[in-house]
């Protein structure tokens, strides 16, 4: 048997410091450690893989910890740390509402919460996708919730924090978690290559971490498919045909296609993206947001608004200054019509070639304008 750990559950964080992307919520939590000012009962929302398991469990381990760090982390050598780690602490316990939803074994969980902890001062609970509670149980938990012994500390996660009834919302200090940012994505994994001998370009990390969409557990895991494929170096080419995503370089090409007004060449340029079996909509899609960064690069104030490697970002820098800003305005109108009207087309390419040529006009047009 191979002894291949997934990353995401490698590099899960121990400590508050190295969850990435949450600080407010980890200073938060800290500052109520270190001032003895814990709530009793913690709500986590947020999307999927962002960092809510995490904390809770760092959270957990912290409170208990017999010989915190003067930063409020956890010294991972104490016996209630060394428990912890080793999945044998008898002060904190990890539920997964998914699985456990039943009155049955949420009345369980109240006899046992009421038992004063053996070592240190808090039980801690964990219920993971709390959401998934019955009703019943959620009934049960109420009361506890409502008036829990001074040792017992709650932590609940969920994705959805709307599935959570407003008696339980009120009962709960409540921290929403955000979702990552992309450079915060590809910084951590850069770091997480490194730490695993891959060499992997710049471009091809903040490519993956777009694609994840502000999941670092889906970074992570996408991370792994690409290394599996392309081997210890990971190029931008790799993840490109990996996660079936079209390049920038069709987007330059398309605009520089309507700014010499070719249309046979966009139109080709288009054939040869439906050819490599890309969805039109989506290079609809992309296209706008390359007109979009245009106008955003035209103006260094705004530049810190474009979400594109820096290599990438001097390329739209340079073509920006060849179109002006009314150009790009008309540009995203008419593809802001085709993403419209594409649900209903009948031949939505019919719709983009059109668009393509429109675009392609879009200099006769000004000239016209201005007679
Ligand atoms: N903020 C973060 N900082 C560092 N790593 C993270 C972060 N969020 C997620 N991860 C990575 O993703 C994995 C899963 O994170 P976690 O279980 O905390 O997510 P979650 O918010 O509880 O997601 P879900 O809603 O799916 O349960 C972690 O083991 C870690 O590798
Ligand atoms: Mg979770
Ligand atoms: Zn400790």
């Amino acid at each position: 048997m191979s002894d291949f750990v997934v990353s995401a559950r490698k590099y899960r964080p121990q400590t508050f410091d190295t969850v990435v992307g949450q600080t407010s919520i980890t200073g938060t939590l800290k500052n109520a450690i270190k001032n003895d000012h814990l709530a009793q009962a913690f709500l986590f929302c947020g999307s999927r893989g962002v960092g809510k398991t995490t904390t809770a469990r760092i959270l957990a381990k912290t409170i208990n910890c017999f010989n915190r760090s003067e930063q409020i982390e956890a010294c991972d050598v104490c016996d209630s740390c060394v428990s912890f780690n080793t999945g044998n602490s008898l002060n904190v316990y990890e539920m997964d509402g998914a699985s456990n939803n039943s009155v049955d074994d949420i009345r369980n969980l109240i006899e046992q919460i009421r038992i004063a902890p053996q070592l240190g001062t808090h039980k801690i609970y964990i219920i993971d996708e709390v959401h998934m509670l019955s009703n019943s149980a959620f009934n049960a938990f109420l009361k506890t919730l409502e008036e829990p012994p001074k040792h017992a500390i709650f932590i609940l996660a969920t994705t959805e924090k709307h599935k959570i009834i407003p008696t339980i919302l009120s009962r709960c200090q409540i921290f929403d978690f955000n979702r990552i940012r992309v450079k915060d994505i590809s910084d951590h994994l850069a770091v997480i290559a490194t730490k695993e001998g891959v060499t992997a370009d710049p471009e091809a990390l903040h490519l993956l971490a777009m694609k994840a969409d502000g999941a670092l557990r889906d970074a992570l895991s996408i991370f792994d498919q690409i290394v599996t494929f392309a081997g210890n170096t990971v190029t931008y080419k790799h993840v490109l045909e990996n996660l079936n995503v079209l390049d920038y370089d069709y987007y330059f090409k398309v605009v520089e296609s309507a700014e010499k007004e070719d249309i046979p060449s966009a139109l080709l340029i288009l054939n040869d993206i439906y050819q490599k079996g890309f969805d039109g909509h989506n290079f609809v899609n992309g296209l706008t947001d390359h007109y979009r960064d245009l106008l955003v690069c035209k103006d260094v104030r705004t530049l810190s608004l474009m979400d594109v490697p820096e290599t990438i970002q001097q390329k739209f820098v340079e073509q920006s200054k060849l179109i002006d800003s009314s150009r790009i305005l008309r540009a995203l109108s008419v593809l802001s019509k085709i993403d419209v009207d594409y649900k209903s087309s009948k031949n939505p390419r019919l719709l983009i070639e059109v668009g393509l040529m429109q675009l392609c006009s879009l200099k006769q047009e000004q000239e016209k304008k201005n007679g």
